[in-house]
């Protein structure tokens, strides 16, 4: 254990922008979180690395944040070194094309796509769709980064990460650089098999030649459908469960008379069930609370206990972690 005042100074000669005690409700998409003792924003993979081997070296906690958007950070915030990835990491570009890779079933060419982990994956749909390149129209909704989407299998009903990705760079636990495999990640429903601390640096897409209106339209319907069934102007972090199998949390949830549901400012939205948000000055703690009358209402309601898609980041978290479906 390294006490905070410590951290600065033995982070200190690492490149890019530095915040001690730094709140991290602004870098959550809820608004909520305590202090990192020291918030970090490497611009590029020798800081990344070298931040993780002082971690590693002085038994530091290392936190990696994408864009905020998959987390509840805990009110009592994070002991040790949180990374942002959101300044750095911006690196976007066709990377080989013309079918090299193989012809896709439609017959279109295949392209490759090198996305770094800070890209938000708004901004790689764009660029798909302006590259005339199908297959990332499902992340224009989605609001995190490249490096969440592999690290969690970011997608929608229609798609997910697996689906176009070719492989990943990543930062190993022992300090190497690797390329991984698309099965080497192990991806799953919102989830890979990658170690909690390997960090990922980029990503390599597969995507296919295609008619950029076509494109364009399935994106603008995607966001319409989104505007139209989502809670997209509240503060929340997406979908807080997992669908369970064959079925959906938002269903489960609302069936269940739970929309408006309450604890201090933390609420079940009223448009979508599966979006619990912060309708003010929520705590971790309230949205935690507000998670566990959920899960028990469902389960006593439908048998079925919900999982959050949603990461707890923070220590304080370790105390509530992990209650199990009873009986
Ligand atoms: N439903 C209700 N009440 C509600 C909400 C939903 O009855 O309050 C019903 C809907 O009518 C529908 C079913 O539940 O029959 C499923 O709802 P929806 O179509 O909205 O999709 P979802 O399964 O809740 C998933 C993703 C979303 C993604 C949408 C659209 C998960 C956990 N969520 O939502 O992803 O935007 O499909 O593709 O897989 C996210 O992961 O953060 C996220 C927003």
């Amino acid at each position: 254990m390294v006490a905070a005042y410590d951290l600065a100074q033995l982070f200190r000669s690492l490149a890019g922008r530095r915040e001690s005690q730094a709140p991290l409700a602004p870098h959550s998409s809820f608004g909520i979180g305590g202090p990192a003792d020291l918030l970090l924003f490497p611009p590029n993979v020798a800081a990344l690395r070298q931040a993780a081997a002082l971690a590693r070296e002085h038994g530091v906690a290392l936190v990696v944040l994408g864009a905020g958007t998959n987390v509840l950070v805990s009110d009592a915030g994070v002991r040790g070194v949180v990374l942002s990835l959101k300044e750095g990491f911006q690196g976007l570009g066709i990377e080989s094309g013309n079918g090299g890779g193989g012809r896709a079933a439609e017959g279109g060419a295949e392209v490759v796509v090198r996305a770094e982990a800070g890209v938000k994956q708004a901004r790689l749909a764009r660029f798909a769709q302006q590259h005339g390149l199908a297959g990332a129209e499902f992340m224009i909704g989605i609001p995190g980064t490249v490096g969440g989407a592999v690290r969690m299998n970011a997608g929608t009903r229609a798609a997910c990460t697996a689906d176009i990705l070719l492989d990943a760079e990543v930062l190993l636990p022992d300090g190497r650089l690797a390329t991984l495999g698309r099965e080497e990640i192990g991806l799953s429903y919102r989830a890979s098999a990658l170690p909690a601390d390997a960090i990922v640096v980029a990503a390599r897409l597969r995507l296919v030649r295609d008619d950029p209106a076509g494109i364009a339209a399935r994106m603008a319907a995607d966001s319409a459908r989104r505007k139209a069934t989502q809670p997209l102007a509240c503060r929340s972090a997406g979908s807080f469960f997992k669908n369970p199998p064959g079925t959906s949390a938002g269903w489960l949830i609302d069936a269940a008379g739970l929309k408006e549901a309450a604890v201090g400012d933390a609420r079940v939205s009223r448009r979508h069930a599966n979006f619990l948000i912060n309708v003010g000055q929520a705590r971790a703690h309230d949205v935690v609370a507000l998670m566990r009358h959920v899960q028990r209402s469902v389960a006593h309601r439908w048998d079925v206990w919900l999982t959050p898609e949603v990461t707890m980041v923070g220590d304080e978290h370790a105390a509530h972690e992990p209650e199990e479906e009873a009986g």
